[in-house]
């Protein structure tokens, strides 16, 4: 599936994560709020062992709102902390830095008996491509700009960047590499965007879409492409929407590349709606 990643590789990866793991006290792992499962880690608890996590479900703007609260119940059963972040633009930031310093209060307490006071909380971002890391990196810090050191196995020099509220973020984030033997989650990860299009047939990626979305969020696809699903094909439904769409060839043929990549980039945009493809 992602041939990015080897096994040679991921042991380099994982040693180098585990590195930057000694300076840091607290782990944000990032996910998509559309694709919890899918966008996990599989080797996660291995890798962060017992250092304070933080799952942060970003693109939370883009899946459900239902979905959001019952991601956010689900991580409460287990006792990990979870935020809502979208960080394009800027939400669920301030309650990241809060839960931060909630976590490191007794840590705190303890330094402080000996003397030490207002040493930074020190955090890095772990997740896999395309997740937002860099987005996320950029929001916390105020800063717009290119992707530093965001390529798996380069390390730069480790740069520190002040928060609010005495943080401190690792500028370089950790990639880890997605589950790879699931079909599901394979397809998970190619609607989101996180598999290069490259790798995939876009017009079966995109007849697979509007099949789920068929099951799941049938009014959507109605509303959006003004097309009635009911009783119909996958096939018919994606021919009504390239009619509707103006998606025909010279020939008067259905023109399904461009269709798909229609589809495929409505959903990725949130076009269609706010959608949540697993559910706890
Ligand atoms: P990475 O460092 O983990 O690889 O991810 P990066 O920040 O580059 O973000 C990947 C894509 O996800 C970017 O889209 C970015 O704008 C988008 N993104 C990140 N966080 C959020 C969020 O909270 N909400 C929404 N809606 N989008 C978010 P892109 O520039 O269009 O890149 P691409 O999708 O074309 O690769």
């Amino acid at each position: 599936m992602n041939i990015n990643w080897y096994p040679g590789h991921m042991k380099k990866t994982k040693e180098s994560i585990k590195k930057n793991l000694q300076l840091v006290d607290i782990i944000y792992e990032l996910l998509d709020a559309r694709i919890p499962i899918s966008s996990e880690n599989p080797d996660i608890d291995s890798i962060v062992g017992d250092k304070p996590r933080i799952v942060i479900l970003n693109k939370s703007d883009l899946s459900s709102h239902e979905g959001n609260m019952k991601w956010q119940q689900y991580y409460q059963n287990k006792g990990i902390s979870s935020v809502l972040v979208d960080s394009l633009n800027n939400r669920g930031l301030n309650e990241v830095i809060n839960i931060s310093n909630e976590l490191m209060k007794e840590k705190k307490l303890k330094l402080e008996k000996k003397g030490i006071k207002n040493k930074p909380i020190r955090a890095m971002i772990v997740g896999i491509p395309n997740v937002g890391k860099s987005t996320l990196i950029n929001s916390l810090s105020g800063r717009k700009g290119a992707k530093t050191g965001n390529r798996p196995g380069i390390t730069k020099g480790n740069q520190w960047i002040k928060l609010k509220g005495n943080l401190e973020l690792l500028d370089t984030p950790g990639i880890l590499w997605p589950k790879f033997e699931d079909e599901s989650v394979g397809l998970n990860l190619a609607f989101t965007g996180a598999i290069k299009d490259e790798l995939l047939d876009i017009e079966s990626l995109a007849f697979k879409l509007v099949e789920r979305l068929v099951e799941t969020y049938p009014q959507f696809l109605e509303d959006r492409y003004n097309i009635n699903v009911h009783e119909k094909t996958t096939y018919e439904i994606v021919e009504n929407i390239a009619q509707n769409r103006g998606c025909i060839g010279k020939g008067q043929e259905i023109d399904f590349t461009k269709v798909s990549n229609i589809i495929i980039d409505d959903f990725r945009k949130g076009r269609i709606g706010r959608i949540t493809l697993e559910l706890p």
